[in-house]
């Protein structure tokens, strides 16, 4: 198929929105992300194709949507997922462990008995306790809040063993987002305003306590559920370069890359810094999350072999307005195109692709980057492009507005649809 067909191939299939569907069955909903899949299209894409598919690879894995989904069927015997997000790392890694029910409800118990004493040495017998002192922890978090995330995290780290105690850690960390004194539902760190700070007084252990009864719950249901055949590799790496997974290994990749905006709307770094700062991880892993992020250091100047006309069309049109944003947009299809070689390496014949991307806009221009992964792909290889799928954003899990001046308030609309490639590897 020539390129030129790309168009007319691309068509609406209102199929996959899932405008009213339950997005947080079995372990989906242990803990927020910023852009996350719904498991809807997660399942969708493996039963249409990977039905005889045993080996999954998601190299932009996120909180694991597609990682759980896998777990859940039948067919698979392997399963890769990569990020370099210590905080999708973890959340991925609870989601797909399975824990016996009794183990956790034991831990539970013990754990908030504790945090209850804790509380009550502290409010009348005036004990002290040391608490965390990373930057301006007092500007995202109240004193009250503070001792008592102190308090859990203490007992947390008390129990021996590291899967339960990880576990729990998941559900601390959705505790410190909901508890801080940050907006929610941004993905940047904005702070409330003071009206909202002054009625902002959360009860910190009751919410850890309902996170935490909520994913035990759940993983009950999902410990009589999993497919006990499929490994799980959480890797701790990045997909621009060599993953340890074997050549040709792979038949499925179901994925949402990034979308190349992280140092402006979709902030990974940003959204995880408060979690990982209370979970202990070093200043320098917390503050590089958005660095390493594909396209987070920009390219010098705006020349490029990569071998996608259209890519080509829509940087001459943002560098005539601006040519830093236009090097911007590229260093992150640079990035990109490394991963596509890498891609290649792990898939067999025959391996099916499926990408969910957005569109976005910079300087009043959409990027289609659903065309130019397409042509990314077929620039050195032969790639079949069986379908692109566009679905409409029923809810906001993108950010429909962004804030294109970095000032919050000042929004422009951004991403309402969503494209779904298939490419199958010939
Ligand atoms: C759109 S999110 C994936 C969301 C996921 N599908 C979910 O349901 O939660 C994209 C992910 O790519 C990760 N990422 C960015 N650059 C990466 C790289 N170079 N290698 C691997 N992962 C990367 C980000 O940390 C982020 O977690």
């Amino acid at each position: 198929m020539q390129l030129r067909d790309l168009n007319k191939i691309k068509f609406k299939d209102e199929g996959w929105d899932f405008r009213d569907a339950y997005t947080k069955y079995s372990n989906h909903g242990f803990h927020t992300y910023p852009a996350m899949m719904i498991p809807q299209i997660a399942r969708r894409l493996i039963e249409t194709y990977g039905k005889n598919a045993e080996v999954l690879l998601d190299p932009f894995m996120g909180s694991g949507t597609a990682l759980l989904e896998s777990t859940l069927h039948k067919n698979f015997k392997k399963a890769y997922g990569v990020d370099i997000n210590p905080l999708a790392l973890l959340i991925s890694e609870v989601k797909t462990k399975p824990i016996e029910h009794k183990l956790l409800l034991d831990e539970f118990k013990k754990l908030m008995n504790k945090c209850a004493d804790d509380k009550r040495d502290i409010n009348f017998k005036q004990k002290e306790i040391e608490k965390p002192n990373f930057f301006n922890i007092s500007f995202w978090f109240k004193p009250q809040v503070i001792i008592d995330l102190t308090i859990i995290k203490n007992n947390i780290n008390q129990i021996d063993n590291q899967d339960i105690k990880d576990f729990f850690s998941v559900a601390f960390s959705e505790t410190v987002r909901n508890v801080s004194n940050t907006r929610k539902r941004e993905y940047k760190l904005y702070r409330m305003n003071e009206l909202m700070l002054k009625r902002h007084n959360p009860n910190t252990i009751n919410e850890f306590r309902n996170k935490a009864m909520e994913n035990i719950d759940k993983m009950e249901k999902y410990f009589k559920e999993y497919n006990k055949d499929c490994k799980l590799h959480i890797l701790p790496e990045d997909t621009r370069k060599k993953i340890s997974v074997n050549d040709r290994e792979v038949d499925l990749i179901v994925t949402s890359p990034p979308y190349g905006d992280s140092r402006t709307t979709v902030a990974y770094g940003q959204f995880s810094r408060l979690s990982l700062q209370w979970l202990g991880y070093d200043k320098k892993t917390v503050l590089d999350i958005d660095k390493v992020s594909l396209g987070g250091i920009p390219t010098r100047n705006l020349k490029n072999g990569l071998g996608s006309p259209t890519l080509k069309k829509t940087l001459k049109k943002i560098s005539d307005i601006d040519p830093r944003r236009a090097r911007d947009v590229l260093s992150f299809y640079v990035d990109f195109d490394k991963c596509v070689k890498e891609l290649h390496r792990v898939t067999k014949k025959g391996a099916f692709l499926c990408f969910v991307v957005g569109n976005r806009t910079v300087k009043g221009i959409q990027i289609p980057t659903d065309k130019i992964i397409v042509e990314l792909f077929r620039a050195k290889n032969n790639y079949k492009h069986h379908n692109t799928f566009t679905r409409n954003i029923p809810y906001k899990r993108m950010p429909r507005l962004n804030s294109p001046t970095n000032i919050s308030g000042n929004h422009a609309v951004t991403m309402n649809e969503e494209w779904i490639i298939i490419l199958e590897k010939q």
